[in-house]
Parts: C-alpha cells; sequence; structure tokens
C-alpha cells in the first residue's frame, strides 16, 4: 500500500511516499480503508521530535512508529475474530496513535467509532483529534454543561480559528455558553458565523487586559503567561491549558509545572488538558454533527503525495479550521 513513511526526525521533507505493506491487525483490531486523513500539531510534533522531552515516547533517535498521520475516517476493511462491534463496510472515524497518511490503518475497535451520517469522509476526518480535545476540554476537563451551566457560561476560547478552535466555539455554543473568540481580523468572520458573541482580534486588543471576566478560559495558544490569564478569569473560574508555547526541549511542561504548583494557592482552577482518544466521546461529537449544532471546517484538501506540502502550510500559515488529506476516492 502507498502510505507517507518517516525514517528519522527533521523538517518535512523526512515525509517520503513509500509502498509499504498493509498492516496486521491483532486482538481486539479493525483494519480501516483509509479515506481521508487529517493534519493536526501532533504530526508536527512526530515529524519533528520535538519538544525533545517527548522523544522519551515516541522513539529516542527515531520514530518507533514509522507512518505518520492520527486522524482518520474510512471503511472497515476487516476485523479480528473477537471483534463485534464491527464489520467489513462500516463508515467509521477515530483518533490512532500513527499510520492514517496510508492506504490502511489498524486500530484498536475500542477507539473506533461509527461516523456522523451527515457528513463526507473529508469531514469526518477533521474531528478525532480537534473536536475530541475541545470537547475534553470543555465538558470534561472545564466542566461546561448545557444542563447545569457547568463552571459557567462566559466562555473565551484563545486560539479559536484552528482546528481546535473552530469545533470549541461550537461546541461551547451547543453546551449553552456564551463565546468570546480570539482570533485574527482574518477569521473574525468565521468565528461569529460559527456562534460566538464576540471576537477579538489579538494585534490589536490583549484580552488579558481589557478588564472582562471569563468563566471558562481554553487556552489554545500559550502565548499569554498563566498569571495574565488568570486576570481575565472570574474570581471561581476555570482555565484550561491546552497549549504551552515553550521551548525546544521541554516544549509546554516547564509552563504547566508552573500553573500545577500554584494551583493550590488561588482560588480559581488551572487544570491542563492531556486529550486521549475516546469511541464515547466520539460518539457524544456524531449526535452534535448529525443534530447540526456542530459542522467541521475544512479548509484545503490534498492529495497523499502531498501530505509534506500539507504539513508546510499548516506549519507556515494560519489555517482556518482543518487540512485534510485525501487518501483513496
Ligand atoms: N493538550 C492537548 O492534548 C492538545 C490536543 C490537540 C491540540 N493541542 C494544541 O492546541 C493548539 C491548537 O491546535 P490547532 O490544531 O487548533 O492549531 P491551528 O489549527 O494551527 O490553530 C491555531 C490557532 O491559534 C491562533 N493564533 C495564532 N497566534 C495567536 C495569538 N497570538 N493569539 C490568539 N490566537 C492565535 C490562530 O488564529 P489565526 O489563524 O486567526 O491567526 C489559530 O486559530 C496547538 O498548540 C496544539 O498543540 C493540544
Amino acid at each position: 500500500m502507498k502510505a507517507i513513511v518517516q525514517r528519522e526526525y527533521g523538517s518535512t521533507e523526512v515525509l517520503q511516499l513509500e509502498q509499504i505493506d498493509v498492516p496486521a491487525i491483532g486482538a481486539g483490531d479493525v483494519l480501516i480503508r483509509v479515506r481521508a486523513a487529517s493534519i493536526n500539531q501532533a504530526d508536527w510534533f512526530l515529524t519533528t521530535g520535538t519538544p525533545l522531552i517527548a522523544r522519551a515516547a515516541f522513539g529516542v533517535r527515531r520514530p518507533k512508529l514509522p507512518v505518520r498521520g492520527q486522524d482518520v475516517a474510512g471503511i472497515i476493511e476487516s476485523v479480528s475474530p473477537d471483534v463485534s462491534s464491527f464489520r467489513a463496510g462500516d463508515r467509521v472515524y477515530a483518533e490512532v496513535p500513527a499510520g492514517s497518511f496510508a492506504e490502511f490503518v489498524a486500530a484498536r475497535a475500542g477507539d473506533v467509532a461509527m461516523m456522523p451520517r451527515t457528513i463526507s469522509f473529508e469531514q469526518a476526518s477533521t474531528v478525532p483529534l480537534a473536536a475530541g480535545t475541545a470537547l475534553q476540554g470543555l465538558r470534561e476537563v472545564g466542566c461546561l454543561d448545557a444542563r447545569t451551566g457547568g463552571c459557567g457560561a462566559r466562555v473565551l476560547i484563545n486560539g479559536a480559528s484552528g482546528g481546535v478552535g473552530s469545533f470549541a466555539i461550537q461546541i461551547a455554543n451547543a453546551l449553552g455558553a456564551e463565546v468570546t473568540a480570539v482570533c485574527s481580523a482574518r477569521n473574525a468572520e468565521q468565528a461569529f458565523a460559527l456562534g460566538a458573541a464576540r471576537v477579538i482580534d489579538y494585534a490589536v486588543e490583549d484580552f488579558t487586559r481589557a478588564g472582562d471576566k471569563h468563566d471558562l478560559i481554553l487556552d489554545l495558544v500559550g502565548n499569554h503567561p498563566v498569571r495574565a490569564l488568570r486576570r481575565a478569569l472570574a474570581r471561581t473560574g476555570t482555565l484550561v491549558l491546552a497549549s504551552g508555547g515553550g521551548g525546544r526541549i521541554l516544549g509546554p511542561m516547564g509552563r504547566i509545572i508552573g500553573a500545577l504548583v500554584s494551583a493550590p494557592f488561588v482560588s480559581q482552577q488551572v487544570r491542563v488538558l492531556s486529550a486521549t482518544p475516546s469511541a464515547a466521546r466520539l460518539d457524544a461529537l456524531t449526535e452534535l454533527i448529525d443534530s447540526g449544532a456542530v459542522s467541521p471546517q475544512v479548509e484545503r484538501v490534498y492529495p497523499l503525495e502531498q501530505t509534506a506540502q500539507a504539513l508546510r502550510d499548516f506549519v507556515e500559515q494560519h489555517a482556518r479550521g482543518k487540512l485534510v488529506i485525501a487518501v483513496s476516492p
């Protein structure tokens, strides 16, 4: 099969199109014929092997899992004999540890869900990691809930026009929040269209100095110190850190450790989001999408052969929504 393979760490030139064997599936696995995959920040981290601390898990000298890609939408090709939840022909989506920039990918059946009925494979491939992160950050870590109001209804999303942010605006809205979106002026119109009540252009206004208080801040950028973010929080508000900025060695770890150390001494909640795959979360997202409350935003679609270019574009230009790799028709 065709796959985008990486034999060493480096910039996007290490991503090569190769012919390799179709992955074997083990107990509890399914094999998915990939129709579409999408680009995430995680693909850049794995390509470059940064922050360096992450190589302890990815592989010290070279990536342990050489085929890139974590988001997949496709069709079940085969299932392990012990799997009864799916059968060949099912239209599914999932977040996998690696391997979706390829014609076939193996996945744990427990991480796979039936994809929404109302959207294309290309749209579905944008959902697992980005929308999963947004839902986990807002509802589980940030305790926002439509029924109870969670920790409050005034939600600010810093980094609201990218992959995670464009889902976060819509999900927060669906959970009953009033959303302030922070992004560039170029993307303000999209943020309003997705349901933001207010949009702040970060080039013009620093929301941490505006004096407004928010019950929940989801930080997807990491460009403000935690103490500045806390200034924009209500007294009992919650700050969810999903991105820490940071350097080449420790990445966001320094900032996260600092935030956690100060957490017991402040009335506000400071929490760190470490996104994890979950089929139950995907089922919740399927419902939100099929009900029309959430709509995936695809900026551009590339063929598998242009995956390196897609990753370059993701890193160099600010995407509006998600970049997608169309793998097979
Ligand atoms: N913690 C976790 O488990 C987890 C999981 C997934 C993702 N993440 C992190 O979440 C972050 C966002 O991921 P993504 O896929 O959404 O990235 P993305 O698509 O590149 O989006 C980045 C967003 O940041 C905005 N931005 C850039 N500079 C900004 C600034 N100075 N102030 C405010 N917004 C700014 C961009 O807005 P404009 O384009 O309008 O400039 C865009 O909306 C990444 O850092 C990623 O590593 C964390």
